[in-house]
């Protein structure tokens, strides 16, 4: 079953949003999770934000597969007004790659008369708060945090005539593509109720099975992969998660995977690659199209019914 996830109050942070680009905005950081370049990034962020060039931070990339990273690096980086870069917690000054690259986007702006104003976005989990802790805590002065008002953009002056702004709020996924609902759950983007474990244990399994089967195998000491469901009980019979009887407790083993794949002990994994998010793009749109015309047509089949009712109790009277 397709995950559906809407958590609902997006409404401030779209306001948050919206009222930056109206005081100015230069540049659009959007964090993006390295193992997900496709799915953690919201297209609602580009439609608020339309017109300004953004800068595709592909963070948590010590956990990506790095041929991967390259392949997105080069995707996002072929796109209009647009540049990526890599990043991890690991790196000590991540404000040197941000600053260049956002220069680069915006190669106007940037002193005192014309600061250079940034955005900073990302869906929860994607490292963010991590990311300005390192920011704020090293040589950017953090303002804006008036007490009592906790709804209150933050503004870090990077450097002089450098300002990024986080806005307060969440931007919540938008899961309009199955593959990017598991795969987001599987990253811990989205809320442990809204999904059951095991079924994306199972999706992760399909995925880990195409690409990375030896990982898959090493880290759970499996002398083969049979089904997916087969390996799933597999992992559980590894990880002691039977039951009094035999059977094996498959949330369990679901938890298992998934925390190993959360905390990078599979190795390095992309879930992802550009041309299969192209084609579930391609092939969302195309249902969404398809669901459209069926509305259309359901609509005008009931009109035409209710006109034949008319006419034929105008035919009685
Ligand atoms: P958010 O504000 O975007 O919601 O994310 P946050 O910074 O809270 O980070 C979410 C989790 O991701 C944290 O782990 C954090 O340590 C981890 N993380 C952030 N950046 C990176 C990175 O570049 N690489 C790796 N490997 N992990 C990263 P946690 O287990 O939820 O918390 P904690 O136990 O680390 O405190």
């Amino acid at each position: 079953m397709p995950i559906h996830w809407f958590p609902g109050h997006m409404n401030s942070t779209r306001q948050a949003i919206k009222d930056r680009v109206k005081a100015g905005l230069d540049v659009v950081i959007e964090l993006l999770d390295a193992r997900l370049p496709g799915s953690s990034s919201n297209p609602l962020l580009a439609s608020l934000t339309t017109g300004r060039p953004s800068l595709k931070v592909l963070n948590k990339q010590d956990l990506a597969d790095p041929a991967q990273t390259e392949a997105w690096l080069a995707y996002y980086n072929a796109q209009p007004h647009t540049r990526a870069i890599p990043l991890d917690a690991g790196e000590k000054t991540p404000a040197r790659a941000l600053v260049k690259a956002c220069r680069e986007l915006a190669p106007g702006r940037g002193d005192m008369h014309k600061p250079l104003r940034v955005l900073i976005c990302g869906i929860p989990n994607v490292g963010k708060s991590t990311l300005i802790n390192t920011l704020v805590g090293k040589k950017a002065a953090k303002t804006g945090d008036e007490p009592g008002i906790t709804k209150v953009e933050q503004k870090i002056v990077l450097e002089n005539g450098f300002y990024l702004f986080d806005t307060p709020g969440m931007l919540w996924p938008r899961i309009s593509i199955e593959q990017s609902g598991y795969h987001l759950a599987a990253s811990g983007a989205i809320g442990r109720n809204a999904f059951d474990e095991a079924e994306v244990a199972l999706e992760l399994i399909a995925t880990l099975k195409r690409r990375y089967a030896d990982r898959l195998q090493q880290r759970f000491g499996l002398a083969e992969l049979g089904e997916d469901d087969a390996v799933l009980e597999a992992i559980g019979v590894k990880r002691g998660a039977k039951i009094r009887g035999g059977a094996v407790q498959l949330h369990k083993a679901a938890e298992a995977l998934l925390m190993d794949f959360r905390g990078g002990q599979l190795g390095r994994i992309t879930l992802e690659t550009p041309d299969e998010m192209a084609a579930w793009r391609r092939a969302a749109a195309e249902a969404e199209e398809r669901k459209a015309a069926q509305r259309e047509a359901d609509k005008a089949a009931e009109k035409a019914k209710r006109s034949g009712r008319r006419q034929d109790s105008g035919g009685e009277a």
